[in-house]
């Protein structure tokens, strides 16, 4: 038995997990230094101190590799399981955190997500996104504001959001009209805008997948709490994409995608109900971080 693999009674030698690790790192010092070997001597460290923590037996290693297997299985064009793993394991919201960055007072940035589309319509101030009326009336109110405060006239703001059953039109084509709960605005000279659509649903991420079976085995759920997408940009300032969350809902404490933060919940504020419909308000305020802004002092995931 080679030294490397077992120590003297025949378990594992101290730090026997970093020789393999190490020797890996050595081989690939001999290459050019790139991003891609700096991130392969990482990962592959992580990777034997992970094995040498968990100590899988051999079945458990097949057990991983046929999950791993399946997920690919599962990702094609209309599906994403890697994305979704990703997703569960709040990789995605830790890269968006990462590499978007904001200062505080600025609104937090979030992942666009699956369901956004780039052509909804430019639409007037106070129009309606919801292209078939079905679902309790909201009213959304805002304003795009700088961190001094003032109103940044003109910015445009993208919204989407699934409907009263948490679907979003991109997903049923067939039985949501085109751009159903999709708009674009152009705040006023203050940065004020608003647009009237129906109220949103919580749902739930695929559950009928590899990741899906994985969440039940750990007892982890797959839900959204409801929720609203908006998309803000202007000359000058870093594009803002970002989530409203429903603050009243269940799932509140136990988004699967990890996206809520304190600064993204929102009151969707009963109004008096009319011809037996409930009704709703929602106001929000987004804060824009100016273009250029120096990120060294941010902190990450507040
Ligand atoms: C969404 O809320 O639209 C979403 C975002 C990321 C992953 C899955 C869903
Ligand atoms: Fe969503």
């Amino acid at each position: 038995m080679d030294g490397r693999h077992g120590g003297p009674a025949g378990g594992p030698a101290a730090g026997a997990d970093s020789v393999l690790a190490e020797e890996f790192a050595r081989r690939l010092a001999g290459a050019e230094p790139s991003r891609l070997a700096a991130a392969a001597r990482t990962s592959v460290g992580s990777l034997h101190a992970l094995i040498a923590a968990l100590r899988p037996s051999s079945e458990e290693f097949r057990l991983a590799i046929d999950f791993l297997t399946e997920v690919g299985h599962y990702a094609d064009a209309r599906r994403q399981e890697w994305v979704l793993f990703a997703d569960v394991l709040g990789v995605s919201s830790l890269i968006e955190d990462q590499n978007s960055p904001r200062p505080a007072g600025a609104t937090p940035n979030t992942v666009a997500g699956p369901f956004y589309r780039s052509d909804a319509p430019l639409m007037p101030l106070g129009a309606s996104i919801s292209r078939d009326g079905n679902g309790e009336p909201l009213a959304v109110t805002g304003v795009i504001r700088a961190l001094d405060g003032s109103g940044v006239g003109g910015a445009t703001v993208e919204v989407w959001h699934a409907n009263a059953e948490g679907i979003y039109e991109n997903q049923e084509p067939d039985r949501q009209p085109e751009f159903n709960l999709r708009g674009r605005f152009r705040a006023d000279a203050s940065g004020a805008f608003g647009f009237a659509t129906v109220k949103p649903k919580g749902y739930a991420l695929p559950s009928d997948g590899p990741v899906g079976r994985l969440m039940a085995l750990l007892g982890l759920g797959l839900e959204r709490p409801a929720h609203i997408h908006f998309r803000a940009s202007a000359a000058g300032f870093e594009t803002l994409t970002t989530h409203v969350f429903d603050r009243a809902d269940p799932a509140i404490g136990r988004d699967a995608l990890f996206a809520v933060k304190p600064e993204l919940m929102a009151e969707f504020r009963p109004l008096p109900a009319a011809g037996g419909r409930r009704r709703h308000a929602l106001h929000v305020d987004f804060v824009l971080c100016p273009e250029g802004h120096n990120h060294t002092t941010d902190s990450g995931r507040r």
